[in-house]
Parts: structure tokens; sequence; C-alpha cells
């Protein structure tokens, strides 16, 4: 089933959802030990160079994604969750697409605040717009450690309400975004 049906999550919102998931934990990790690096580690060019190729293609990816949220109905919420567990989930879901975006937002911005491009492995590049404002860099630094920080934070929640879900309330809400 490729499609969301109003019971279940299709193949392309799973797909979309689980990969994401490996990809922005694996980022955050990245980004976590890379900033330490120094100047003589063999990897102070190379971490930052695959941070920032698998983040461009994680920006085009969420795109697609939230495109594909509009098109696409979505699963209803299970009858089983009260009000107020539909609205903490549409309210989490929201904070997650929103501080993912300016996660990937502010990571466009520190890397092009010199004016360079950004290369995409050796595929294609994604110019720059310049100093959009002062200190660039080091705004969209900030933003992006504590964003990055943040998301860990509600994904924490969201990871465990899942599995409270499942293991406590034994409802659908995991299995219809695996199976
Ligand atoms: C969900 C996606 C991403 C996550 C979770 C993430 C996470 C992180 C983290 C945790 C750091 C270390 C922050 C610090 O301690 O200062 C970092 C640094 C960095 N990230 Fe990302 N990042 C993501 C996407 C991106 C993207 C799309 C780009 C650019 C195209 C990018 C560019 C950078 C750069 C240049 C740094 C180094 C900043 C500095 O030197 O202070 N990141 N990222
Ligand atoms: C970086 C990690 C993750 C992020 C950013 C994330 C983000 C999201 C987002 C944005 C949605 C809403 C999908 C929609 O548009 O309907 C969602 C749904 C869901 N996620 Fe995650 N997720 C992550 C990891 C996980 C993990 C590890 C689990 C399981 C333990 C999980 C379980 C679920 C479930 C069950 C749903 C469906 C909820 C529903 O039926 O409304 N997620 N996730």
């Amino acid at each position: 089933m490729v499609l969301d049906n109003e019971t279940k999550f299709g193949t392309v919102s799973k797909v979309f959802h689980w990969l994401s998931a490996i990809v922005i934990l694996g980022l955050f990790a990245v980004g976590f030990w890379m900033v330490d690096l120094n100047y003589y580690s063999e990897w102070y060019r190379t971490a930052p160079y695959w941070h920032k190729s698998i983040g461009i293609l994680l920006l085009g990816f969420t795109l697609a994604r939230l495109l594909w949220k509009f098109i696409t109905p979505s699963p209803k919420t299970l009858t089983t969750h009260t009000k107020l567990t539909q609205l903490a989930t549409k309210l989490g879901h929201l904070a997650l697409y929103s501080i993912l975006l300016v996660i990937l937002i502010s990571g466009y911005l520190i890397s092009t605040a010199d004016g360079r491009a950004i290369e995409v492995f050796t595929w294609f590049e994604v110019m720059s717009l310049g100093e959009l404002i002062a200190n660039q860099e080091d705004v969209a630094g900030s933003i992006h450690k504590y964003t990055a920080y943040s998301l860990m934070a509600i994904v924490l929640i969201h990871i465990l309400a899942a599995l409270k879900h499942h293991f406590i309330d034994k409802d659908a809400t995991l299995r219809r975004m695996i199976k």
C-alpha cells in the first residue's frame, strides 16, 4: 500500500518518516562530534563536508515530505485518544516539523555566510545568498545549535509517547507507522 489510508500510513509516508529519523539522529551525532575536531584530525574537513551534503539532501527530502503530506490525506487520529492527546499529538508534530525546518535553514545560512556555495558531495552545488544579516555565521550557528538540542528533547518525548501507546495503552499508534 503506497498511499496512506484512513487507518494506516502507507509505504511512502513510512519511508519518509523512518529514513528522516535515522538521518536526523545521524546528523545530530556527527554535528555534536565534529565541532570539537581540531585542524590535525583527518576528519576536520571531511566531517563538515558530509554533514552539509547530507543536510542539504535532507532539506530537499523534507520539502518533498511536506508536499506529500499536503497532497495526500493522512490517517485519522485514533478515536481512543482523548481530545487532549489529539491536541498534544498535533502540537508535537507541528513542533517537530517547524524546528526541523529552522535547523535546516540555519545550517544553510551558517555554511553560506562567507559567500561560498555548498558543495553537495561532488554532485551539485547550492548557491550562497551572501551575508543576509550581520554576524550571520555566529547568529545562525547559535540558532542551529539550540534548535538541534531542542529537537532532540522533543524527539525523546515523541519516542516515549510512541512507546507508551504501544506497550501501555496497547493501541495501533506505533503499529500503523511500522506495518
Ligand atoms: C536535522 C538536521 C541537522 C542536525 C540535527 C544538525 C545538528 C548539528 C549539531 C548538533 C551541530 C553542532 C552545534 C554546536 O555544538 O555548535 C551542528 C553544526 C553544524 N551544522 Fe548541522 N545539523 C543539521 C543540518 C545541517 C545542515 C542542513 C547544514 C548545512 C547545509 C548544517 C551545517 C552545520 C555547520 C556548518 C555546523 C558547524 C557550526 C559551527 O562550526 O559552529 N547542518 N549541526
Ligand atoms: C529524529 C527522530 C524522529 C522525528 C524527527 C520524528 C518525526 C515525526 C513526525 C513529524 C511525525 C508526524 C508524521 C505526520 O505528518 O503525520 C511522526 C509520526 C510518528 N512517529 Fe516519529 N519521528 C522520529 C522518530 C520516531 C521514533 C524513533 C519512533 C518510535 C519509537 C516514532 C514514532 C512515530 C509514530 C508512531 C508516528 C505516528 C503518530 C500518529 O499516528 O499520529 N518516531 N514522527
